[in-house]
């Protein structure tokens, strides 16, 4: 087992072009991350063709920047990870690709990344004491999963969406509100000072033992009270709106921890970042006696230090890939 290293990450898997140095899997060197989220306002979503182009053309700026703040030479490096799926293969392929070709010229080991796996290691970039049993709620634009981790490289997901994501919901509310993309920033900004009982929403699944969540009724809701409702006040409406994304993820996340016998409940993906969540979250850890964790804001949503966190877990292990490594678009956690 390896105990030193330097791992360069690289995340390319959606709009955001990242790169990141982790030294010995706890010293941050770098972490740079080149959002294109105004690149892509004004189509209210993720333009994939859109986004590999600004891949493509920013990545060599990125690494340049995230290898001179790490004050490193490329020889210093002992491995390479980037983000090798779930995510838009034209997009993967660019971060992919310039993954493999670095490790190729360095003749260092590479590193294919599952992203999901990668936004549960973030949370190791802040608490690196971290240990099983434990569960983790993974909250992003793609997913909705509770996972039970029994060891640290085992992730078994007890909860999925049938449908919609958390972070899908978000947006799309966004949307049906005429707020800007990515709808869970705006949402949660303009909920505030909203009444959050204003709109009785429905939530499903809510039966105990039901670790499943339905979001895309609540988004057919929220356009029929729109609907019926023009004038309703949108700081009620949003807040409304977010707790009813947010109540199923903390009741069954208490649910699954209390059932699992975790040590600690943990939140991540880019929803983590969402302060109503964040809240509720402590106020119901302090009423259970469970440790809740959450990734600092920056490391919720995308990121590469995150990926170079999941390489280094795998390099110490000598766990490392060929460059035959593929891109896959659908990913599951459970897959390395
Ligand atoms: O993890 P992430 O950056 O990318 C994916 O892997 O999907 O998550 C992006 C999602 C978007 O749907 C965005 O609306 C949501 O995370 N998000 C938030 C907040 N910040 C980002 N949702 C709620 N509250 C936030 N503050
Ligand atoms: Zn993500």
């Amino acid at each position: 087992m390896r105990d030193k290293g330097i791992i360069l990450g690289i995340e390319t898997s959606c709009d955001e072009t990242a790169v990141a140095v982790l030294k010995n899997g706890s010293e941050l060197m770098a972490n740079v991350v080149f959002s294109q989220i105004e690149i892509h306002r004004p189509y209210g979503g993720v333009v994939p063709e859109i986004a590999s182009r600004n891949h493509l053309q920013n990545l060599p700026l990125v690494l340049q920047e995230a290898m001179d703040l790490s004050q490193l030479s490329y020889s210093d490096l002992d491995a390479i990870a980037a983000t090798r799926g779930p995510g838009l293969i034209p997009s993967l392929l660019v971060g992919l690709s310039a993954g493999k070709g670095l490790a190729f010229s360095l003749g260092i080991p590479f590193l294919g990344i599952n992203h999901l796996r990668a936004h549960v290691y973030a949370l190791y970039l802040n608490d690196p004491d971290l240990h099983p049993p434990m569960i983790v709620t993974l909250v992003s634009g793609g997913h909705t999963q509770i996972l039970y981790i029994p060891k640290e490289d085992e992730m078994v997901c007890i909860g999925n969406t049938r449908d919609d994501a958390a972070g899908e919901a978000f947006d799309k509310g966004a949307r049906i509100l005429g707020l800007a993309y990515p709808g869970g920033p705006s949402i949660e900004q303009a909920a505030k000072g909203g009444d959050q009982r204003h709109v009785l929403f429905p939530t499903a699944f809510m039966e105990p033992g039901n670790y499943d969540f339905s979001y895309s009724g609540l988004k057919t809701s929220l356009l029929y009270f729109m609907q019926k409702h023009p004038n309703a006040r949108v700081e009620d409406v949003a807040a409304s709106f977010q707790e009813a994304i947010v109540e199923p993820l903390i009741r069954k996340s208490f649910s699954a921890a209390r059932r699992w016998k975790a040590n600690s409940l943990l939140f991540a993906g880019g929803v983590a970042a969402n302060n109503r969540l964040r809240e509720r979250a402590l106020a119901e850890a302090s009423k259970n006696g469970i440790r809740v964790l959450f990734p600092p804001v920056g490391l919720c949503t995308d990121n590469a230090a995150m990926v170079a966190m999941a390489g280094w877990k795998r390099y110490i292990k000598g766990n490392v890939d060929s460059l035959k490594c593929p891109a896959v678009s659908s990913l599951s956690i459970e897959q390395e």
